[in-house]
């Protein structure tokens, strides 16, 4: 286990419940459409499948550079897959896409990586162009945050992993679009256990102090004897929120009430301030490192960042950062063993040099500062 010199992930506490009164929930975001709310956003593609009736053997483009969940989905669902490269800026391939759209393709899939958007209105002009639909994957953007228009209302369906932003264990979100996709999932709610589990999880990510060790102990004693007992306690005890592998049997899972509480409590302007605020800190601070590079260097306005992607020069720079405790990530380990990466030289690339680095909101001045010098060693060294 790899341990930090600052947070991995937003922590929960107080102050982000604070609010002027006017409440702006991610939920209400899009009207009157239907939303679905699941646990993971991969169970929300998998049933945006079915929203487009999507039929075993029909195929599905999906860009070369990914995090595998999602292509399960599509593959467990039954459909298949093709995929299209992209550009090493994260921009999609168009001529890619065209060559590879055949009579059995049905959908496209679109990913705003990191929350910035992608050319979105290309996309639906040839999906329309085409006849086929469009999947907008923002799984990396706040709901209601965009560039002047709302990401995820450009797609048939939309699709958001709210865990993301939020420090809750789970969240996903299904938007159907289109007026003519009909969807009935009947939802499970979490079980007692995985409540437990959950409320234990949200505990320990709570509040940075000791106060809520013993109650985490507590639950964590109760799930392990009850995980030796029933196997639906064993579940709740095994599951993990950084396995990303597809679990066909909890897909009709849906959102936990603790989480959806946790979000439709959250302050946003200042979870959006905040993001904000230390991406363009950290911007500007490695402006001049010798080798890496911002993909984005100035923040667009309306834009809530996910994480920071930094074009590196090296391979592979998240190994020496995490060596010093810095919790950067690349998508080099959750490729899909189905892509033949060899001719996808883009998302070869980005997967070699692009990291994502933390900027989220419980990172403080200190932490931004201990981050740019931790990189600024490396590529200096
Ligand atoms: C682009 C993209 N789509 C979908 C997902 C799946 O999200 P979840 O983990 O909520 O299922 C991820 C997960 O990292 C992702 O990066």
């Amino acid at each position: 286990m790899d341990s930090f010199i600052l947070p991995k992930e937003p922590r929960l506490c107080w102050n982000s419940f604070f609010s002027d009164g006017v409440t702006r929930s991610p939920f209400n975001q899009f009207g009157n459409r239907p939303a679905h709310y699941l646990f993971w956003a991969r169970n929300a593609i998998y049933h945006g499948l079915a929203a487009l009736a999507v039929k075993p053997g029909d195929q599905i483009l999906v860009p070369a550079f990914h995090c595998a969940t999602l292509v399960d989905a599509i593959l467990q669902y039954g459909a298949e897959v093709q995929f299209y490269d992209i550009n090493a800026d994260l921009t999609p391939n168009f001529s890619h896409i065209e060559d590879r759209i055949r009579e059995k393709t049905k959908a496209i899939l679109a990913i705003h990586y990191c929350g910035f958007p992608q050319p979105i209105e290309e996309f639906r002009t040839l999906c329309r162009k085409r006849n086929i639909y469009l999947i907008e994957d923002c799984a990396h953007v706040l709901p209601g945050m965009s560039d002047g228009n709302l990401l995820g209302s450009f797609g048939d369906i939309g699709v958001f992993s709210l865990r993301k932003f939020f420090p809750i264990y789970d969240g996903g979100l299904l938007i159907i679009n289109n007026p003519d996709l009909k969807l009935n999932i009947v939802l499970e709610t979490t079980n007692p256990f995985l409540s437990l589990k959950i409320l234990k999880n949200t505990l320990e990510r709570s509040f940075a102090n000791r106060q809520w060790s013993r109650a985490v102990a507590l639950a964590s004693v109760f799930l392990k004897i009850f995980g030796n007992l029933s196997t639906t306690a064993r579940d709740a005890r095994n599951l993990n929120s950084y396995d990303l592998s597809f679990d066909l049997h909890a897909v009709n899972r849906g959102m936990s009430w603790i989480s959806k509480k946790i979000v439709e409590h959250t302050y946003l302007p200042t979870l959006i301030a905040r993001r904000r605020h230390n991406y363009q800190k950290l911007s500007d601070a490695i402006e001049n490192l010798p080798g890496v590079t911002a993909l984005y260097a100035k923040l667009p306005e309306n834009i809530t960042p996910w994480e920071f992607p930094l074009l590196s020069e090296r391979k592979n720079l998240h190994l020496p950062l995490r060596a010093r405790g810095i919790p950067a990530t690349t998508w080099g380990g959750v490729i899909h063993p189905t892509l033949r990466l060899e001719s996808y030289p883009g998302a070869q690339f980005l997967y070699d040099h692009l990291v994502f680095l933390p900027i989220h909101q419980s990172l403080e001045e200190q932490d931004i500062s201990n981050l740019t010098s931790g990189l600024r060693q490396i590529v200096t060294s």
